[in-house]
């Protein structure tokens, strides 16, 4: 593995960063991806906030969140996805990082949403919200900020370009995690100029490698992995099973660990942000991200042997 300085000297010469593949460049032993259209690199585990996150954000535990906070900072991930829609999660995860001094070291990636479902989106009130995002964070700038679930993107995505273009966002984008919507996500990505989307992969839930994930790396588009664990689905089909020794090969000895390398080996793959309460698998998790990845023949047995697992 090259060193950082090495790797440095590398692309200066090379005048590019893009073509490296992922285990190249590793901080603190994590693997990193470089965001397609600027380089900049990010470490491949990262953590979500809805589900038991937004639990006990809702409880406004903000010890439990800074926790998990300090268990991805000191442990190599920066990567951080949470959304206005996902009840306190934002407003307590930016209370946390601000009281602990760790707000700088976070890539913040928050959502847009004023549209009621099917309904259209009012202006004044997506502006609004983006700026609530900024008051609770604090900070001048915003990493990402992608238009929640697809919704009304003809007068939401204008807004967020507008605030890139301003030099107040740095990417934009787009997500959804329902398969209905996948069409008009892909035409989307086609059109429209998207630093980073947000979809729902896992091992035992491949319809984003039919289209999605080949016309990301196509149009140099970020890809940001949801429900990686398809939230407690996976954990239920492998209640009482044992990790299968050949996977610690690779250096998975949880089911986590199993899990999120096959999410995040996938080429398309920027970041995968499995939401968790918990330092110890906020630490377990980040584990993912180190060691080696499976290659082609590996994803193909991971994914045999969880389809063999009685549903
Ligand atoms: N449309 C969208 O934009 C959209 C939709 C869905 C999700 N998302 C994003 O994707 C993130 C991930 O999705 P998700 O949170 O719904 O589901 P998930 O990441 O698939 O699953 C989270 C569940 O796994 C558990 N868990 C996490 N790490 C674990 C570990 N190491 N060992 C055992 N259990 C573990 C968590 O419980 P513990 O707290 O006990 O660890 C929680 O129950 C969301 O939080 C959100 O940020 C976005």
């Amino acid at each position: 593995m090259l060193t950082r300085r090495e790797y440095l000297a590398l692309t200066a010469q090379a005048g590019a960063a893009l073509a490296l593949p992922a285990s190249v460049f590793a901080q603190g032993g994590v693997i990193t991806r470089p965001i397609p259209k600027t380089g900049e690199q990010l470490p491949i585990v990262g953590l979500g906030s809805s589900a038991t996150f937004s639990q006990i954000a809702g409880a406004a535990d903000v010890e439990g969140i800074r926790s998990v906070f300090s268990a991805m900072l000191d442990n190599g991930g920066t990567v951080f996805d949470t959304a206005p829609g996902y009840g306190a999660s934002e407003e307590v995860a930016a209370r946390a990082v601000n009281e602990a001094g760790l707000r700088d070291r976070v890539f913040w990636a928050t959502k847009l949403n004023v549209a009621g479902r099917g309904a259209s989106a009012d202006p004044a009130r997506a502006r609004e919200q983006v700026e609530t995002s900024f008051k609770r964070l604090g900070r001048d700038k915003i990493d990402l900020i992608q238009v929640h679930n697809v919704a009304d993107m003809a007068t939401q995505f204008p807004i967020l370009e507008e605030f890139k273009q301003a030099g107040r966002v740095r990417y934009i984008g787009t997500t959804t995690t329902f398969k209905p919507q996948y069409t008009a996500l892909e035409q989307l990505m086609r059109d429209e100029p998207f630093d980073f989307i947000g979809i729902d992969y896992a091992v035992d839930n491949l319809g984003a490698e039919e289209r999605i994930l080949p016309l990301a790396q196509e149009r140099g588009i970020g890809v940001l992995v949801y429900l990686p664990f398809g939230r407690t689905r996976l954990w239920d089909r492998v209640e009482g099973h044992a990790v299968p020794e050949w996977a610690a090969e690779l250096g998975a000895t949880t089911w986590a660990q199993f899990f999120l390398k096959f999410a995040a080996s996938h080429p398309a793959v920027t970041v995968v942000t499995p939401a968790t309460s918990k330092p110890h698998h906020m630490i377990d998790n980040l584990t993912a991200a180190k060691g080696r990845l499976p290659d082609e023949a590996e994803r193909r047995r991971m994914i045999d042997f969880i389809a063999a697992l009685p549903a």
